[in-house]
């Protein structure tokens, strides 16, 4: 492998994970762990959230929303509880940095969250993790415990005073609890689903209280950067997407996985280091952050990683879930299927995503069986019109993406389903009505 490659891989977060009991925390500690929390309880809090503005690290949560920003609009002296969240509901199909991160390396999660927790003073702080995550979930009470036994948790940590608790709560499986405010709602026992903002969890978040909802891989990243600098984090990346950034790659490659990498780098180095397309296969359309981001093709192949580059490619960087389609998938049908994922996980909540999302269902079953017609791209393109910036939550403008990006780039797939020259892919005893 070329030397200037390998130097892009950066492994900060991931660097434990091949460890054997990577999880446990005497492992943890014989690899830097709770370094970083002993250097941050000597500092005032207000210095830390300076250290993480000064670093730029951003969101991993699919926003790239500036986290000391974040952490900084929480009011002080407000006399009132302060809570930190995590977000560990990854859900996002293609996504998978998070799971992984909590499976083997729980106490980065944990002491990350217990430097964030004194950023921000509180006393309480939350680990929401995806239902169907059982073993993750294991895992991370597994280390909460050890954690608390060790003194990094409970009261007067490490002799000072500063006394935290953490939960880890499972949720029951719903993609839309990932949305911030959906999960603030099902974590205080209602069904999730999206609030109406502002105010935002900032003033008003966990019982109506001051809360930072961030990513885990956000607040994983938080002891390294305490440990060896902003400086040191800033290295990594580009001017404003700083530091190393875990992509998940799936499909039609040879290695699929997690490539820890600095931001910026493409997916021909990507695809590279992952050991080429498999035999026979040649890229031609991937997501480069789940699902939900607009697709780009294989003319997009040497765009930059980063929050920015993606952008200016016409998509986003979402959760840096790469999924690698070949001339041999079929894009109509691939877009379908994620349909059917935010059909089945729109809340309801919203007109145009609940309405909108099952007319587009239809609509491709009806293409993809061979009964479309000329009028039905015309009816998709109008019904994510209606939806995109219309609807209450992202999930709707997410649904809408792969619809819109498909038929821009591969509008003539769908002729050839409409057209006939494309066999039906699916039965038409599948549509409404129909038998
Ligand atoms: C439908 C939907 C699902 C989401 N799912 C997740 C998720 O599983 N994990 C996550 O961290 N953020 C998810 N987000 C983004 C969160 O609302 C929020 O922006 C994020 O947790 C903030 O953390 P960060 O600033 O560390 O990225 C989702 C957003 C939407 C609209
Ligand atoms: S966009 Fe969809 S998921 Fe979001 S509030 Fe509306 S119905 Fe619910």
């Amino acid at each position: 492998m070329r030397p200037e490659l390998l130097a892009k891989l950066t492994p900060v977060l991931t660097r434990r994970w091949i460890e054997p009991d990577a999880w446990r925390i005497d492992t943890y500690e014989r690899l830097d762990g709770y370094r970083a929390l002993r250097k941050a309880l000597a500092a005032h809090p207000d210095e830390l959230i300076a250290l993480i503005k000064e670093s730029g690290l951003r969101g991993r949560g699919g926003a790239g929303f500036p986290t000391g920003m974040k952490w900084g609009f929480i009011p002080q002296n407000d006399n009132k509880p302060h809570y930190l969240v995590v977000n560990a509901d990854e859900g996002e199909p293609g996504t998978c940095k998070d799971l992984p991160l909590m499976t083997h390396d729980p106490h980065a999660l944990i002491e990350g969250v217990i430097i964030a927790s004194y950023a921000i003073r509180a006393a309480q702080a939350f680990i929401y993790v995806r239902g169907e995550a059982v073993n993750a979930a294991r895992r991370l009470r597994n280390a909460v415990a050890e954690a608390y036994a060790a003194g990094y948790l409970g009261k007067n940590i490490l002799g000072k005073s500063f006394s935290l608790d953490v939960v880890v709560h499972s949720g029951a499986g719903a993609y839309i609890c990932g949305e911030e405010t959906a999960l603030l709602d099902s974590l205080e026992g209602f069904r999730g689903q999206p609030r109406l903002r502002p105010p935002f969890p900032a003033t008003h978040g966990l019982y109506a209280c001051p809360t930072v909802v961030n990513n885990v891989g956000t607040i994983a990243s938080v002891p390294p950067i305490v440990l060896a600098g902003a400086a040191w984090w800033k290295s990594m990346g580009t001017e404003k997407s700083s530091g190393p950034m875990i992509y998940s790659l799936s499909g039609r490659i040879v290695n699929p996985g997690q490539y820890e990498c600095t931001m910026g780098i493409t997916l021909r180095e990507l695809i590279e280091l992952a050991g080429g397309m498999q035999p026979g296969h040649e890229l031609s359309f991937w997501t480069p952050g789940g699902s939900s981001t607009p697709l780009l093709t294989a003319d997009h192949i040497d765009v930059p990683l980063d929050f920015e580059g993606v952008a200016a490619a016409g998509s986003i960087l979402g959760t840096t879930a790469l999924q690698i389609f070949s001339q041999r998938d079929d894009p109509v049908y691939a877009t379908y299927r994620w349909l059917k994922f935010y059909e089945h996980e729109s809340c309801g909540k919203c007109t145009p995503c609940r309405e909108g999302n099952n007319w587009m269902v239809r609509t491709y079953q009806r293409i993809l069986s061979g009964q479309g017609t000329h009028e039905d791209l015309d009816t998709l393109l109008d019904t994510c019109d209606n939806i995109v910036g219309r609807a209450f939550c992202g999930l709707g403008d997410g649904a809408a993406a792969p619809v819109m990006s498909s038929m821009k780039f591969f509008k003539q797939d769908y002729l050839d389903y409409i057209e006939g020259r494309t066999p039906p892919r699916l039965s038409d005893k599948l549509l409404v009505g129909a038998h």
